[in-house]
């Protein structure tokens, strides 16, 4: 493995691979991209302009007390913990991926600084590996094929006690991106069980944790107060990118294990930027609201239902759990670069390979890039538009 290797952000890679080719048919539709297109909270603008005078202050690392309570009354209900207490539980963060990044920084501290190990889910949000990077942890790649439910094998993982043993922090995603796989109670039971023997720190990245199909996706905070009524080694990141369709308000939050936390607080109050005042009031008033993001999950089931119609029957995929990405493998079709740049000189519909997400150790070539055949498809546009993408990927096939 080279700990050298730059990541680069796929979706600069897209478009390196379609350099200057016309999309067949105008206007092109980008499916690429994981931002939501539906509708905002509407409230949410009349919050920032009542605040707007506090712009003028410096914000707290911590959450003010709107904020920190909406968080935890939200937890309650979403997953029925009781007792979180906001000031030793809760961070504000500026949307989920600057924590998961920074975060690494205090895990890797905890475990008694450099020589540590971040073990990575692959395919997998770019910013994991980013974070053990620049915290000078080392990267190493747990594959997550279709055969272990898109998840790393931890009856695998927990064989390799040397590794485990050089673990600072594991990363876990569910909702997964790319491919929507929800990690079940027992599942999660398993890895708490191997964090806390291990004495390393699960990061559980749950920013998809609203977009479901059927039951709701367990929680990491849930599992872990189930287990031992308490939260140690183990702290859940989500946001309102993907929850509320507000990606550009950059408001997120991590909570969890109250000694790491307490670090991670100081950590940050150092060197991480603030959530400002105004954008925590709006986020108040968002978490404590349910109905838009009821609205907002009628609408992606429609959509999976649409996708289900027109394309299975010409391509295979496997309906995701949760999240709004479509993974389909294109093997039979030549793999996920091909096929991308075929439907976009085809017919206009900007997809992502699948190789873009995943760490590769010898180039992109089938045997080295786990999700070579994929292609990921984002749901992300209002019906109409989904529609019209979907019905010109089947002309094209
Ligand atoms: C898996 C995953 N985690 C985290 C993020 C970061 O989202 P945000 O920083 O907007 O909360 C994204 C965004 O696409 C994501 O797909």
């Amino acid at each position: 493995m080279n700990r050298q290797a730059e990541i680069i952000n796929p979706f600069a890679r897209l478009r390196s691979l379609l350099g200057d080719a016309k999309p067949g048919i105008e206007p092109a539709i980008d499916l690429t991209i994981g931002a939501p297109k539906h509708a905002l909270p509407d409230f949410v603008k009349e919050v920032l302009a009542e605040k707007h005078a506090l712009y003028g202050n410096y914000p707290p690392i911590r959450a003010i007390p709107e904020l920190g309570e909406a968080i935890a009354s939200w937890l309650e209900r979403r997953y029925g913990l009781a007792g979180i207490e906001p000031d030793r539980m809760i961070l504000p963060l500026l949307g989920s991926r600057e924590g998961l990044f920074s975060a690494v920084f205090t895990a890797r501290e905890r475990k008694g600084g450099q020589g540590g190990v971040a073990l990575i889910p692959n395919p997998f949000y770019q910013v994991y590996a980013a974070g053990a990077q620049a915290a000078g942890l080392e990267p190493v790649y747990l594959d997550a094929p279709r055969e272990s439910g898109f998840l790393p094998d931890l009856d695998r993982l927990s064989q390799n006690r040397a590794l485990l043993e050089r673990t600072s922090v594991m990363f876990l995603c569910s909702p997964s991106n790319p491919q929507g796989a929800v990690a079940s109670t027992d599942y999660l039971k398993k890895v708490i069980a191997l964090a806390r023997q291990y004495d390393f720190m699960l990061f559980s990245d749950e920013c998809y944790s609203e977009i479901y199909y059927g039951e709701k996706p367990p929680g990491i905070l849930q599992v872990a107060h189930e287990m031992s009524g308490d939260f140690s080694h183990v702290l859940a990141f989500n946001s309102l990118s993907k929850r509320s369709n507000l990606p550009g308000l950059r408001s997120g939050f991590v909570s969890g294990d109250p000694d790491f936390i307490e670090k991670y607080a100081r950590f940050r109050n150092v060197s991480c930027p603030q959530l400002p005042l105004p954008v925590q009031h709006a986020s108040a008033k968002v978490w404590a609201n349910e109905q838009h993001v009821i609205e907002s999950r009628v609408q992606y089931h429609e959509k999976m239902e649409l996708a289900e119609t027109l394309l299975k029957p010409h391509i295979f995929f496997e309906k995701p759990a949760g999240g709004f990405f479509l993974w389909i493998n294109m093997n039979e079709l030549g793999g996920g670069e091909r096929v991308v740049e075929r439907i976009w000189k085809g017919c206009g519909v900007k997809m992502l390979p699948g190789a873009y997400l995943a760490h590769e150790e010898l180039g992109a070539q089938r045997e080295a890039n786990p999700a070579f055949d994929d292609v990921r498809i984002a749901l992300v546009h209002d019906l109409e538009t989904t529609r019209e993408a979907l019905k010109r990927i089947v002309s094209v096939f």
